[in-house]
């Protein structure tokens, strides 16, 4: 595969911002490059030095939970960073195309947009699988990346594996991006572990969703180390800051806390479907393989209204291709769950009444 010819020519050749930490990596030194303030921070704390612009300690630690190699790791300010960033290195604006997938993740088309790259959609089957003819017909030569999210938000569903894998091995001159924001919900094997096998696959994964620490905001796209190195190049010097960094290691020898989160969840979510697919109302739940219900009601948009009155906020996802009358509810605690059970209840007995 001619890797360099997915990534923008004016990027092969972009000499990046060169940042005082670049220059000198070590610890230990009288530190007057970098204009910082020799003093602690206001706060009292010390944050009054830049951080890592490559955070290889972090690195080092999740390669070593990942099974992959530091070079393989790019970390960003959520995974919306490296979304944004693996956009802007490969699509020349009005020149290039993305394909996805709807209904899916929002900001694959945001991002681009915001680009001017068109977005060719190629909308997921009824059951919310890849219509694979429907990508065949359609990438063309000017396709850089195809988006796929497993599992999907909003339907909560696991793709295929072997769709994907089918992609991946069809399209080795483009860029086929997993986005396994909700894979830890899922009884199957990260695409990580195919990285080596196939460099045009990029797999995205946050801290968002299973660990807990979506305010912290931290994504990561594991890659090949080629494309790691133009994302290094176009990426803000200090895209992680000092707070997240550190709670990010502190979080890394955590991993049985997320364990533990995912284990509830996952009974949480079996015991919210249970309870709603017992009523007359709901008239189809998505298989879920995430933290996530799609869930179509009778009067959705009304109920949404309703649940919003009582401060229950859930996403309404009736305007959107193939999740008519449907709404989306992110799995809460088992108290959450009940009260939110007890609210839909109430609606409908009203509307009988
Ligand atoms: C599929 C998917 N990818 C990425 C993200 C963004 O995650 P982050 O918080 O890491 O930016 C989300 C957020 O909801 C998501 O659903």
């Amino acid at each position: 595969m001619n890797f360099e010819a997915l990534i923008r020519p004016h990027l092969l050749a972009l000499k990046p911002y060169s940042s005082a930490r670049d220059e000198y990596s070590g610890t230990e030194g009288i530190f007057l490059d970098a204009n910082e303030n020799p003093f602690e921070s206001v706060t009292g704390e010390a944050h009054n030095r830049y951080p890592d612009p490559y955070q290889w300690e972090i690195k080092k630690k999740l390669a070593g939970i990942k099974n992959v190699q530091p070079e393989n790791i790019f970390l960003g300010n959520g995974s919306d960073e490296p979304i944004d960033l693996i956009l802007k290195a490969t699509c020349e604006p009005k020149e290039n195309n993305i394909l996805i997938l709807p209904p899916t993740y929002g900001m694959y088309k945001v991002c681009a947009d915001i680009q001017q790259v068109e977005v060719i959609e190629v909308p997921l089957s009824a059951d919310f699988q890849i219509d694979m003819d429907g990508v065949f017909d359609t990438v063309n030569t000017a396709t850089k990346i195809i988006w796929v999210c497993s599992p999907n938000n909003p339907s909560g569903n696991l793709i295929e594996p072997g769709s994907i894998l089918q992609l991946i091995k069809a399209f080795p001159e483009k860029l086929i991006v997993v986005d396994e924001a909700y894979i830890d919900f899922a009884d199957t094997a990260s695409f990580i572990e195919k990285l080596e096998e196939f460099p045009n696959l990029v797999v995205l994964q946050t801290f968002s969703k299973a660990w807990g620490m979506a305010g912290l905001r931290l994504g990561v796209a594991y890659c090949n180390p080629f494309l790691i190195k133009i994302l290094n190049k176009i990426k803000y010097p200090y895209n992680l800051n000092i707070l997240t960094q550190h709670k990010l290691l502190e979080a890394l020898g955590n991993e049985k806390v997320k364990n533990e989160f995912v284990k509830v969840i996952i009974k949480n979510r079996e015991e919210l479907e249970s309870k709603l697919s017992g009523f007359s109302f709901v008239k189809n739940i998505v298989k879920s393989d995430s933290n996530m219900l799609l869930v179509k009601f009778e009067k959705a948009k009304e109920l949404f209204e309703s649940l919003l009155d009582k401060k229950i906020i859930i996403r309404d996802r009736t305007n959107v291709i193939l999740c008519e009358e449907s709404l989306r509810i992110t799995v809460g605690s088992q108290e959450e769950n009940q009260k939110l059970l007890e609210e839909i209840e109430g609606f409908y007995s009203k509307k009988a009444s």
